[in-house]
């Protein structure tokens, strides 16, 4: 039995929407079919692939059918957090989603997945990702005050989330937690967050985020270990389509 996580498919089987880098960079040709062959080989029925977020480009539910069918055909069990992209995950109606698809596919949001003796929890996240500006020693030197408000907001809505995902474990007597975002933990200053104090106070060993995509994004924020704390991105282009193990 193994644990194992990737995130941002991008699945596109139905919408015509493809993100610039999904034009140009090679990684992502025939991206998907490269991937089913890869779990094919590493994931076995026993296994747990957790996918973080960022699974289809379709606009809406109807356009996500087939993406969604991609995702539940891939070996082992299926466990999904909330991206950015997902239109068709209506962020309250994440319940209704887990009782659509119970047995087939897992949608974490306010609720965890028993892994043995660890509880995985994990919310969407937020990062700001400005606008600010930096100078040359990466200094920021101007802010945009309304949008960092409005930030703000995003964020304690998925710090609640998160929290909501944490207590129901601990309620049901866990006390070991492997942690999922889409977004990153941090911002690009990588500095201390919301995110990265809930980790420490529950005493998180792992924390696995995506979102990050392309050469120039990668190192946007917190890899290895800090104060305790090993952060690993898995965006897909980032693992050329290889889920990461997280652990036997
Ligand atoms: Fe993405
Ligand atoms: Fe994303």
């Amino acid at each position: 039995m193994s644990l194992y996580a990737i995130g941002d498919l991008h699945l596109h089987f139905q919408s015509q929407l493809k993100a610039p880098g999904q034009l140009h960079d090679r990684v992502w040709k025939n991206h998907e079919e490269k991937f089913g062959k890869i779990c094919e080989k590493l994931i076995t029925p026993e296994d747990t692939l957790v996918l973080v977020g960022d699974h289809s480009w379709g606009k809406n539910r109807a356009e996500c059918e087939k993406d969604l069918a991609y995702i539940e055909a891939l070996p082992g069990r299926k466990v999904l957090t909330r991206g950015n992209h997902d239109m068709f995950w209506d962020a309250n109606k994440t319940e209704r989603l887990n009782k659509e698809f119970a047995g087939r596919l897992t949608f974490l949001q306010n609720n965890y997945v028993p892994y043995g003796d660890i509880a995985l929890v994990g919310t969407k996240g937020y990062t700001f990702e400005g606008p600010f500006w930096i100078d040359g020693r990466g200094r920021v030197v101007d802010w945009d005050e309304a949008a960092f408000e409005h930030a703000k907001k995003l964020v304690e809505r998925e710090l609640d989330r998160l929290r909501t995902s944490f207590e129901a474990a601990r309620k049901d007597g866990f006390r070991e937690y492997i942690m999922f975002l889409h977004y990153p933990p941090t911002n690009i200053l990588e500095e201390e967050s919301g995110f990265t104090r809930m980790a420490e106070e529950y005493g998180v060993k792992r924390v696995i985020y995506a979102h990050c995509h392309g050469q120039t994004r990668f190192h946007d924020s917190l890899m290895g270990e800090v104060r305790g704390v090993t952060y690993d991105l898995v965006s897909g282009d980032f693992r050329k389509w290889v889920p990461l193990k997280v652990m036997e």
